[in-house]
């Protein structure tokens, strides 16, 4: 993959989007599902922020509840301002016109969001119609045109229909859609995953220039963490619900603060592998997560306190944050020896169990 990282366009400060302590749950017959617990984290204009953590441990979640695209018998609270405004205060219908002008989507199966029986051309008059009426059909045209060349794909295939392209230009199809109305705030959702290494890449790079054009902030959830580190500018690092680690990709990747992403990484043969389920234990239940530090029944570094204490989200420097009682011990917190002795794995069982 080419080296995408001295190509970014400056950042705007000040944030587009702001999280507190942010949650999501699923009402289910055991309980709510805990998918999203709590997570706190700014984005800037401009700035891709990746997300990463094994199946199953909230990403989509995050991503569609930032948005507001949840399924029925989820639900939301915390807090979350989007350009100012409190998303969570704000009624259904506001929220729905902001959903495909200022937020925006990129699915991971283009072909199941395009309809096979419309025209490309078909799909932005609809979405232009919607979201800027006052357009006449040859500035939809206009418009329409500008994005896909930016995409790469030639004005003549505008009347075409969706079949007619290949996987990776369907994705950019569907990137193409999700920003021609130059949204502030675009959720992509693992936009490569179907794709192989070289369509891949060109889209990683296409998304990775938006920036320069059209200052979005990008959220782009992937198992890749070779993604991450040539496109994005942070990594969040996600295990159940609840983001464990935070900061710029490089110094996340060099020097990780928590024992999870230093396991993940290490999982990874190398930074093109995709797949993260190789470390030891399960994923937890997200219905009843572990005591204290979610991680502690398949952390290494597992001491006492773990298993009691849920561990503190600290600013190591730098905006690089981690929650784990090992990195504060490393760092001079103090402990008592009891807190400090390790977790022997037959107490982890009888913790888990408990
Ligand atoms: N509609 C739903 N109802 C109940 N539970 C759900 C629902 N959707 C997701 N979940 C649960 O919420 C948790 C988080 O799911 P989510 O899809 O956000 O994970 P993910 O990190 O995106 O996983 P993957 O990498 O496989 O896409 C999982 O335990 C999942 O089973
Ligand atoms: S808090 Fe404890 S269990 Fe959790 S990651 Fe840190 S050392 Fe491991
Ligand atoms: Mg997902």
């Amino acid at each position: 993959m080419t080296e995408l990282r001295d190509v970014g366009a400056p950042v705007i400060e000040g944030p587009v989007l702001e999280a507190r302590d942010f949650r999501v749950w699923y009402a289910t017959d055991r309980g709510p599902v805990r998918a999203v617990d709590g997570v706190s984290f700014s984005l800037r204009r401009g700035e891709i922020l990746g997300l990463v953590g094994e199946s199953g441990c909230g990403k989509s979640t995050l991503g569609r509840g930032l948005i507001g695209l949840l399924p029925d018998g989820s639900s939301r609270d915390g807090e979350l301002e989007f350009e100012g405004r409190d998303m969570l205060a704000l009624p259904g219908r506001e929220q729905r016109a902001l959903r495909g002008s200022d937020l925006g989507m990129i699915f991971q199966e283009p072909l199941t969001r395009l309809n096979p029986l419309m025209r490309i051309s078909g799909h932005f008059e609809e979405t232009l119609r919607i979201h800027r009426p006052e357009l006449s059909k040859e500035e939809v045209e206009q418009q329409a045109l500008a994005i896909l060349r930016l995409m790469g794909i030639p004005p003549t295939r505008y009347h075409a229909y969706p079949h007619e392209f290949s996987g990776g230009m369907r994705q950019r199809l569907m990137i193409a859609l999700a920003l021609v109305l130059r949204p502030a705030f675009v959720v992509a959702d693992e936009p490569t995953t179907a794709l192989d290494v070289l369509v891949e890449a060109q889209i990683i790079r296409i998304l990775h220039d938006l920036r320069t054009e059209f200052e979005t902030a990008l959220l782009l959830i992937t198992h890749n963490l070779g993604i991450i580190a040539e496109a994005c500018d942070r990594v969040a690092v996600m295990y159940a619900g609840e983001i464990v680690e935070i900061g710029d990709a490089k110094a996340v990747f060099s020097h990780p603060k928590h024992p999870y992403t230093r396991e993940l990484l290490r999982s990874t043969i190398s930074l093109s592998t995709t797949g993260l389920n190789y470390i030891d234990g399960a994923p937890p239940d997200l219905v009843e997560p572990p005591s204290g530090c979610h991680f502690h029944p398949r952390c290494p570094d597992a001491m006492q306190i773990c298993a009691a204490r849920h561990p503190v989200d600290r600013d190591h420097g730098d905006g690089h944050r981690a929650a784990c009682w090992a990195t504060d011990l490393a760092e001079g917190l103090t402990l008592d020896e009891s807190d400090r002795a390790p977790l022997e794995r037959e107490e982890i069982a009888v913790a888990d169990e408990a």
